[in-house]
């Protein structure tokens, strides 16, 4: 069994923090799936594999999103942040600059 994702001494983690540092893992477990089958997808030459990897990274795209609302929801500092930037038209820099300015209002 692997405790890779942890930075401090496990058992003194409080199960909340262990429970967010699982859950930030499997989000980028998430995102690097997004990205294998992106890149599996645009090598692929078989039109029945490439459809079978679509509806794959697909999935991913629901398990980060899932991923992303469980931490949001334990973080609200970080809710305000994304809130700023994600869907919003406009500079996405301006954008990160003005959520940043704003996590502690
Ligand atoms: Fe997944």
């Amino acid at each position: 069994m692997s405790f890779d994702q942890y930075h401090e001494p496990p058992e003194e983690l409080s199960a909340e923090v262990r429970t967010f540092a699982r859950m930030i893992l499997s989000l980028i477990e998430e995102a690097q799936a997004i990205d294998w089958y992106e890149q599996r997808m645009h090598v692929e030459q078989d039109e029945d594999a490439k459809a079978i990897m679509t509806n794959a990274q697909q999935e991913e795209f629901k398990h980060f999103a899932m991923d992303l609302e469980f931490l949001l929801r334990k973080k609200p500092k970080w809710k305000k942040v994304v809130q700023k930037v994600l869907f919003q038209p406009g500079d996405i820099v301006e954008n990160g600059e003005i959520a940043e300015k704003s996590i502690d209002e």
